[in-house]
């Protein structure tokens, strides 16, 4: 089976921070844990480099666009291999191979009929790129998300037939509950389309940075259309000579809820106007907070990754934004949260563990994990675990399916606290249970990290390593009989001075 899993692609108009390293960590935890599991994946992220968020903070600073792209794609493409990202390609939007397709797919839609010329005059933030209704605006006539005075525009452009779409839409959402989740996300864009859809700016004429209009090529396609096509483009050409379509689409789509409307909405109704089946699924997940506000460049409240990383380790970053905050919903993370995690649980329960089941293998069984079986009281609990956080993740349930592994992890810390492996080891009458206690141990860590893995792959690696485990798919508890050699390791996550 074949999986293909996205971010949304960043806008080149700022370093990158923690916040979109959230969104590229999430996908490459399903990425990683889907080739555990055999699946064929391709994992795509990248930048977003037209239209006026980009083309305003260019002026700003007087650059061209393409000088801001140039600059900061590559702090996108670095932030992804810091942050330990698998992605199988990053795309660009100023790629000739994504332009060429953007202009493809857009004159299919304009000869499916989809397409007319009209005026439209509305609120218009180019930070959103989007006009807000009078609903959405706050304080006067201010941005809801960028919170800046938006100004009244007319424009004379190409319009794409959105509101013909509703019912189509709102049969796919009927026909697929879980198309867009979680529920309240679902709800959210079912309500938008059934409130009655207008129909959309296809193109922008006072624009000229972006891909040329193939019929109007005075205007360039609206910067949103030309980025949600990345995700089908990139298939096109992210491989020499080969089209990967076929193989990999549709695609599940991670993203935060700013952008729910343009995917959920407008991407799916696009892509049906071209005649392409809509992604597969997609998971909408909250904001990152610092001191109960969106950390986000406008605000100014971001952390640097690089320092969280220099200071924690990627491992350590990945596991806490899943672990602070559940998936799908906004969440408080700070400085002081870190330490405390890191130090409980990543320090204390689960590196604090592994160094304790090596050292009394090492000591107690000249480092060779018995060939025994565990007993029925740990083994009763590691039941099932191997089902349970696939399924969790087949839907991108990464809190609770790092719960469920948890909840393995103490089991573990205290069956050590039950059994008194070092009591037993004092007295050799108890030398057959002791190779069970061992055993089940040994075994709880292998099945353990290997569900992990996905997490935190390197600091798993390491400790897979240590115990002889050669593969990293997923394992059942019992499914290795013992005999492996185990070597000792220095701390997994050592304690950091504050
Ligand atoms: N370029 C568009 C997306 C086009 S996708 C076809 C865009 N870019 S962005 O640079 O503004 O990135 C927005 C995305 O970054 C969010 O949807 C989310 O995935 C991620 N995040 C940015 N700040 C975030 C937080 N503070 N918290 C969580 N995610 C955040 O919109």
């Amino acid at each position: 089976m074949s999986y293909y899993v996205t971010t949304p692609i960043y806008y080149v108009n700022g370093e990158p921070h923690l916040g979109h390293a959230y969104s590229t960590i999430a996908a490459d935890i399903l990425a990683r844990h889907m080739r555990q599991r055999g699946e064929d994946v391709f994992f795509l992220t990248g930048t977003d480099e037209h239209g006026e968020p980009v083309t305003q903070e260019a002026e700003r600073e007087g650059v061209t666009p393409r000088e801001l792209g140039d600059r900061y794609a590559p702090r996108f493409r670095q932030l992804a291999a810091k942050v330990e990202a698998s992605n199988d390609f990053f795309i660009r939007t100023t790629d000739d191979g994504h332009m060429k397709r953007v202009q493809e797919i857009v004159q299919r839609v304009y000869d499916n009929g989809h397409v007319y010329e009209g005026v439209y005059e509305g609120w218009y933030c180019p930070r959103c790129a989007d006009f807000k209704t009078e609903s959405e605006l706050v304080d006067g006539n201010r941005c809801p998300i960028h919170k800046i005075e938006l100004t009244r525009e007319k424009q004379d452009n190409w319009f794409f037939r959105l509101s013909t779409f509703q019912q189509p839409l709102e049969r796919l959402f009927a026909e697929r509950p879980d198309f867009v989740t979680p529920e309240s996300r679902r709800n959210e864009a079912l309500a938008f389309i059934r409130q009655g859809l207008q129909d959309v700016s296809l193109s922008r004429p006072t624009l000229k940075w972006g891909v040329p209009v193939p019929w109007d090529t005075e205007q360039v396609i609206y910067v949103w259309f030309d980025a949600l096509l990345n995700y089908v483009t990139a298939l096109g050409y992210a491989r020499d000579g080969e089209d990967l379509t076929e193989r990999y689409w549709p695609a599940f789509h991670i993203l935060a809820k700013d952008i729910l409307k343009f995917h959920a909405v407008y991407w799916p109704a696009f892509l049906m106007a071209a005649g392409i089946d809509p992604p597969k699924r997609m998971f909408i997940h909250g904001y990152l907070l610092m001191e109960g506000h969106k950390m986000s460049k406008s605000l100014g409240n971001v952390l640097d990754p690089d320092e969280v990383i220099a200071k924690y380790g990627a491992d350590a970053l990945r596991y806490y934004c899943f672990r602070e905050v559940s998936f799908g919903q906004d969440g408080q993370i700070s400085p002081a949260g870190f330490e405390a995690r890191y130090e409980a649980e990543l320090a204390n329960e689960y590196g604090n563990l592994a160094n304790r089941i090596l050292s009394m293998v090492g000591r107690y069984r000249d480092g060779t994990v018995p060939e025994a079986e565990a007993e029925i009281e740990l083994a009763a609990d590691f039941e099932g675990a191997p089902e349970r956080v696939p399924q969790l993740l087949d839907g991108a349930e990464l809190t609770q399916a790092l719960e469920e592994i948890w909840r393995l992890v103490r089991r573990l810390n205290q069956y050590v606290e039950e059994t008194r492996p070092w009591d037993l080891a004092k007295d050799p009458a108890e030398a057959e249970r002791l190779d069970r206690v061992l055993y089940g141990l040994a075994e709880g860590l292998r099945v353990t990290t290997l569900l992990l893995h996905a997490y935190m792959p390197e600091s798993t690696s390491r400790l897979l390593e240590a115990i002889g485990e050669p593969g990293r798919e997923l394992s059942r508890f019992g499914s290795r009989d013992g005999g492996q050699r185990i070597e000792s390791l220095p701390p997994l996550f050592p304690k950091i001075d504050a």
